[in-house]
């Protein structure tokens, strides 16, 4: 098995990676790195290249270009002709499907990893005791695996993947057949797990509120390539451009020009082509310059609306529609033939049919390269 001695800050290293499957290239030019105990998730729409690069990292695919190592241990490498095969990678793996044996117990799908490595029975019982503790199975232990609920199931592929201390874990989509409570349920105890193992893991999944939950950094993919890769927080209230903001939460994305490009990060966006006379103080998120054309981005729940005028520059709208959602007002409200989306606050008392006032905050009024 594959030891890397390695230092903490790039554990695992994806050098431009290039997969192609006929002319389709699957995977186009992707480098990333990640850090000792991290966990990474690979965030995209169907097709974008999650799963091929992570049967990349796992050995499961040859690959066209570039590198992949662990420490200082290469995995694969076109270019120096190195290709480990995957069962010396020392990966664990936890997928959409089960994939446990349906003729062992619990406890002999946990234990199958350290048989193959050939470790004493008294350690591989009490390393199997200790992981069914940790996924909450202890009770499970001696039922088939057939006999487990899909949660249950999904803890005991984890407990399997865990067992031996890999290197890294890789999950692929591992709750997507799960309902949406249980999948609610099961992110934040798959984090907790994660965070007590202290298993470097890299994490695929199309959904971005899972992504958002679980991870300590987000890359999100479109069409083989990375579009953004930050802190949750920054890949929401930042988005790098308008595709990343329209995969990421719900947004009013409103197309207009660069008018003015202030020193400190911020301009003045000229909206006039999408809402009449519009213009707006805004944050850059890029190296725009004026006159380029942009896309300002506003969340629902960044922009204020009351049905006075307080100070005078509010945008004259009229509420189409008001759904309470309990915390808040989800709202619609057209404004010279743009429909805003709104989360107000119930206290607002909105109703259809008000004609009411927006104020969009220059610090959450962000715009992008469309
Ligand atoms: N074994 C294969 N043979 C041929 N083409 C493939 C193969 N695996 C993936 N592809 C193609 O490569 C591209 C990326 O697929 P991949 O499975 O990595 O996407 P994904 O992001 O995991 O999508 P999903 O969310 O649907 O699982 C797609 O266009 C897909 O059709
Ligand atoms: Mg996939």
């Amino acid at each position: 098995m594959a030891r890397a001695e390695t230092k903490d800050e790039k554990y695992l290293v994806v050098d431009h990676l290039i997969k192609w499957f006929g002319s389709d290239r699957a995977v186009d030019d992707v480098s990333f790195s990640i850090e000792k105990g991290k966990f990474l998730t690979l965030l995209g729409p169907s097709g974008c290249g999650k799963t091929t690069t992570l049967m990349s990292i796992a050995g499961l695919h040859t690959i066209d270009s570039g590198e992949i190592r662990v420490g200082d241990v290469i995995y694969t490498s076109k270019e120096k002709k190195i290709f480990l095969a995957p069962e010396k990678r020392d990966i664990g793996m936890v997928f959409q499907s089960y994939a446990i044996w349906p003729h062992m117990t619990v406890a002999q799908n946990v234990a199958y990893p350290l048989e193959i490595r050939k470790i004493e029975r008294v350690e591989i019982d009490e390393r199997v005791d200790k992981v069914l503790a940790l996924v909450g199975l202890t009770e499970m232990s001696d039922k088939l695996a057939t006999q487990l609920s899909g949660g249950q199931q999904q803890r005991a592929s984890l407990a399997r993947a865990i067992v031996s201390n890999p290197l890294l874990l890789l999950f692929d989509e591992p709750l997507s057949n799960l309902d949406l409570k249980l999948r609610e349920q099961m992110r934040v105890e798959l984090k907790r797990i994660q965070n007590e193992v202290g298993i470097t893991s890299i994490y695929v999944t199309h959904d971005q509120s899972e992504a958002l939950v679980m991870s300590d950094e987000i890359i999100v993919m479109s069409k083989g390539q990375i579009e953004q890769r930050d802190i949750p927080l920054s890949v929401y209230s930042k988005p790098a451009n308008g595709y990343v903001s329209q995969f990421i939460g719900v947004a009013n994305l409103i197309e207009g020009t660069l008018a003015k490009k202030n020193k400190s990060g911020t301009g003045v966006a000229d909206l006039n082509k999408t809402i009449k006379g519009l213009t707006c103080d805004c944050v850059l998120s890029s190296e725009l310059e004026s006159g380029d054309d942009v896309l300002v981005s506003i969340r629902p729940e960044n922009i204020s609306v009351s049905k006075k005028n307080t100070g005078g520059k509010g945008i004259k709208g009229k509420v189409d529609l008001a759904i309470f959602l309990g915390n808040c007002v989800d709202c619609r409200i057209s404004s010279d033939g743009f429909e805003w989306k709104v989360l107000s606050h119930p206290r607002e008392n909105l109703q259809q049919g008000d004609s009411v006032f927006l104020h969009l905050d220059p610090k959450h009024t962000l715009a992008v390269t469309p």
